[in-house]
């Protein structure tokens, strides 16, 4: 067995299965299409914390499965929960601005969250649940490989590194998650209610464009 097929078995044991069939499991022959469809399939079916309980459905991810860029959020609210795709509330056209502004399209990117269930009442994600759910947004990354992630706010920055980064001290700095050069940058939630912060959200995506071109 190849170490890429250990990887995924060991994979699928931490998301809870339990009787794996070896035959289909040879990532080596599909794309990440493929994969990241296998994943949504096991993610549409968690019920690993509270969560799965009161969200409407699940919101997994949309885009580009071979971005060079991938935007990682928070957590679904009303709407997303609703249309079960994430960024498609007011938050989510503001981030949609901020990617037309930087000459791409919702479809050349990867737009996925750290929590993919709506917290009640947009409350804050407790710990419990980010730990339930890490291990899907780390696959989604795994699967992608893009080249630049921009996390947006705290929680995304933190919960996918796994470090208590503050967001005030390390935005607008690259850092790097396995590998992947990683931009923190405010969450266009924050920027409703502070748009003088846009223009340093503008700055980080000035830095993420010229990576991107290099
Ligand atoms: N805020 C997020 O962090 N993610 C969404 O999908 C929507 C709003």
């Amino acid at each position: 067995m190849t170490e890429d097929l250990f990887r995924e078995i060991e994979l699928l044991r931490e998301f809870g299965f339990t009787h794996l069939d070896i035959g289909g499991l040879r990532a080596a022959d599909r794309g990440q299409g493929d994969l990241l469809a296998e994943l949504e399939e096991i993610v549409t079916a968690c019920e690993k914390c509270r969560l799965s309980k009161s969200r409407t459905q699940v919101v997994y991810g949309v885009g580009n499965p071979n971005a060079d860029l991938m935007f990682i959020g928070e957590a679904p609210g009303r709407d997303e929960d609703i249309q079960g795709e994430p960024f498609v509330g007011r938050a989510g056209q503001l981030l949609t601005d901020i990617i037309k502004a930087m000459k791409l399209t919702r479809d050349d990117v990867y737009i996925a969250n750290v929590i993919k269930c709506r917290p009640p009442d947009n409350r804050n994600p407790e710990l419990d649940e980010l730990e339930s759910c890490r291990p899907y947004i780390r696959r989604q990354v795994e699967i992608i490989q893009p080249r630049v992630i921009v996390t947006l706010g705290r929680f995304a920055l933190q919960s996918l590194t796994e470090k208590s980064y503050a967001i005030s001290s390390v935005r607008g700095q690259w850092l790097e998650y396995n590998g992947i050069k990683v931009m923190p940058t405010y969450h266009p939630a924050y920027l409703l209610r502070t748009p003088s912060a846009k223009k340093e959200v503008w700055a980080d995506m000035k830095k993420v464009m010229t990576e991107l071109e290099r």
